[in-house]
């Protein structure tokens, strides 16, 4: 039997990188190079953040407790759907201004600006308190990114991160911050 007929999968292969981080390919787009690198660059920020950010809604839709456990656990996960679609678009659009999506786990806690939780359980209104600065965080450097990647032709992401990643974490802190009022249960 002859290596034509052989159908093992070669294994165990390895390879130099072929596109480092932090670099962008030349696409047909008609933006500059600097234009897509600063965009790249501004976008794997926000990817960072929102990993971590959905990882921080896991977290705490498992670590949720007292007496709105069920409507937090849900909404909690509801979150963090619709942050893991934001990450992956974000991804794509790094992809498509020709960078390099960030991705390992790893590398996304070497980048992000969202501080690191306790690994315990903090009080209920702490844990949201913290989904909610790093909402603020996400918030503050997104409009900030899309000032500037607008300044420089770049529509398409500030497309993305006004439409997509700022509306979403806008309603998401509203949603969160709701359940920070001190409100009676029972007796006006
Ligand atoms: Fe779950």
């Amino acid at each position: 039997m002859g290596a034509m007929t052989n159908s093992q999968p070669l294994l165990h292969q390895h390879g130099r990188e072929i596109q480092q981080f932090g670099t962008v390919r030349q696409l047909p787009l008609g933006l500059s190079h600097d234009a897509r690198l600063y965009s790249a660059q501004r976008l794997n920020q926000v990817l960072a953040n929102t990993q971590i950010l959905y990882a921080l809604y896991k977290k705490h839709h498992w670590l949720m407790r007292g007496a709105t456990f069920y409507q937090l656990h849900l909404l909690l996960d509801k979150h963090a759907e619709e942050q893991e679609a934001l990450i992956d678009k974000v991804a794509e659009r790094v992809q498509t201004l020709g960078g390099v999506a960030v991705g390992d786990p790893r590398h996304v806690a070497e980048i992000t600006a969202v501080p690191r939780p306790p690994d315990g359980v903090e009080e209920v209104p702490a844990m949201l308190s913290r989904l909610l600065e790093a909402h603020e965080i996400i918030l503050t450097d997104s409009r900030d990114a899309a000032g500037r990647v607008a300044d420089l032709g770049d529509d398409g992401t500030n497309d993305l991160l006004v439409s997509d990643v700022i509306r979403t974490n806008e309603l998401q802190v509203w949603f969160l911050a709701e359940h920070l009022v001190e409100t009676p249960l029972v007796r006006a």
